[in-house]
């Protein structure tokens, strides 16, 4: 069996979907892995340490005789065109996103599983990328707000008088949130953070910051959050509008699975903030927590500094990578047999997470999505 492993061609990504260690685990296992020259120059691996792999020039010669591509990105139809029928692919296929792409996989007989989808199950931890991914995009996101404040974050005993820690606010305690906070915290700030989850107060005191307390929870199913109530929305604004104020720094993650991020932070509480307020706006993606957020741009705002990273996984190759290439690794390793891939349709993180498989969309979601724009 042959895994392929292309150099992402997607602007900005810098990760790689397998790194040295784990092609050696794969080549243990008999299989033969395939990496594409210039594939880990984004996160610092030259081709050199891909010494267990074969290195192939082109990506038509990589996606040739490829029976399994793995990808960090979602390929595109010039890719998928690449691949040969039957092949297995698998990455952050971002459905919603690119139903036209899952068309494709479907016509051209590709078997795809997403990698957002494989279920939240205790067994599956170690395959969660979703959850690698966001523990990087968090702590990347504390140094990127205290890059941009004009303040230390600690509070410094100095000969020149003494400095007040910066106060940071963190919105939204899931994977990400929690890595901010544990991050801003070493770096020295005075923390508080708010969830709607509240199963999030103890994991937030747990990292020694203040909890929000609010009589607004709205657990929803799986774990995640659901959406709110426009009453429930007006008076988290209320109580939250106080501390956005206060605050040196906002990082905010806020997130409903298949929603809009819900926007928390008005145009108002902006114009109330300190000039030279940071707010990091790592739900930028899905269009922002804060009213204000122009995915991908940094902007000043009356004085108030208002950044929407896109992609930030990416901004720390190295671990991302290696995260991402152990998730993928776990994934796989329990269907490699003698060097062959046998897919056991009984387990639940395979049959949740396929998209695509022998010309059919087994996704509902995508499934409605596409049959919506056919009609
Ligand atoms: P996410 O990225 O969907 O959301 C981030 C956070 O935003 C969540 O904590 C959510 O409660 C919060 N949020 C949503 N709307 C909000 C609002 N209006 N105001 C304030 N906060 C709001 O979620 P993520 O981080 O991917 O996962 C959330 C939770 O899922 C985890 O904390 C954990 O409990 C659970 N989980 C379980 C896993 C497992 O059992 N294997 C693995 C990973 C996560």
């Amino acid at each position: 069996m042959q895994i392929a492993v292309p150099k992402e061609i997607e602007a900005q990504e810098r990760r790689v979907a397998l790194v040295p260690s784990v092609v050696d685990r794969l080549v243990k296992m008999g299989v033969e892995v395939l990496v594409q020259e210039g594939a880990g120059a984004g996160a610092f691996i030259p081709d050199a340490e891909f010494a267990g792999a074969r290195l192939v020039g082109s990506a038509a010669d990589l996606y040739r005789d490829a029976d399994v591509v793995l990808k960090v990105q979602p390929p595109n139809e010039a890719e998928i065109a690449l691949m040969k029928e039957g092949a297995v692919v698998i990455g952050f296929l971002m459905p919603h996103r690119y139903p036209e792409r899952v068309a494709r996989l479907r016509d051209r007989r590709i078997t795809s599983f997403a990698m957002e989808l494989v279920p939240r199950i205790s067994r599956a931890q170690s395959m969660d990328a979703l959850s690698s991914q966001a523990s990087v995009a968090g702590y990347k996101a504390a140094l990127m707000a205290a890059g941009l404040t004009g303040r230390f974050l600690p509070m410094l005993t100095t000969p020149a008088g003494t400095i007040r820690p910066a106060k940071v606010l963190i919105i939204g305690a899931g994977v990400a949130g929690l890595q901010a906070i544990a991050t801003a915290k070493r770096l020295g700030g005075m923390v508080e953070a708010y969830d709607v989850r509240a199963a999030t107060k103890e994991q937030v005191q747990s990292l020694g910051a203040k909890f929000v307390e609010m009589d607004v929870k709205a657990e929803g199913a799986g774990g995640y959050a659901r959406e709110l109530t426009e009453e429930e929305k007006q008076r988290q604004k209320e109580v939250l509008a106080r501390h956005v104020t206060a605050a040196d720094v906002v990082i905010t993650t806020a997130a409903v699975p298949g929603r809009p991020s819900p926007r928390i932070i008005t145009k108002a509480m902006v114009e109330g903030m300190k000039s030279g307020a940071v707010i990091l706006d790592l739900a930028a993606e899905g269009g922002g927590n804060c009213e204000l957020t122009r995915p991908g741009e940094e902007i000043v705002h009356r004085g108030v500094i208002i950044y929407g990273p896109l992609n930030v996984p990416s901004m720390l190759p190295v671990h991302a990578s290696e995260m991402y290439a152990r998730n993928l690794l776990n994934f796989l390793a329990p269907h490699i047999k003698d060097g062959a891939l046998t897919l056991d349709w009984n387990d639940q993180v395979l049959a949740e997470s396929v998209l695509t498989h022998q010309g059919e969309v087994k996704h509902a979601p995508t499934c409605k999505l596409l049959e919506g724009m056919s009609s």
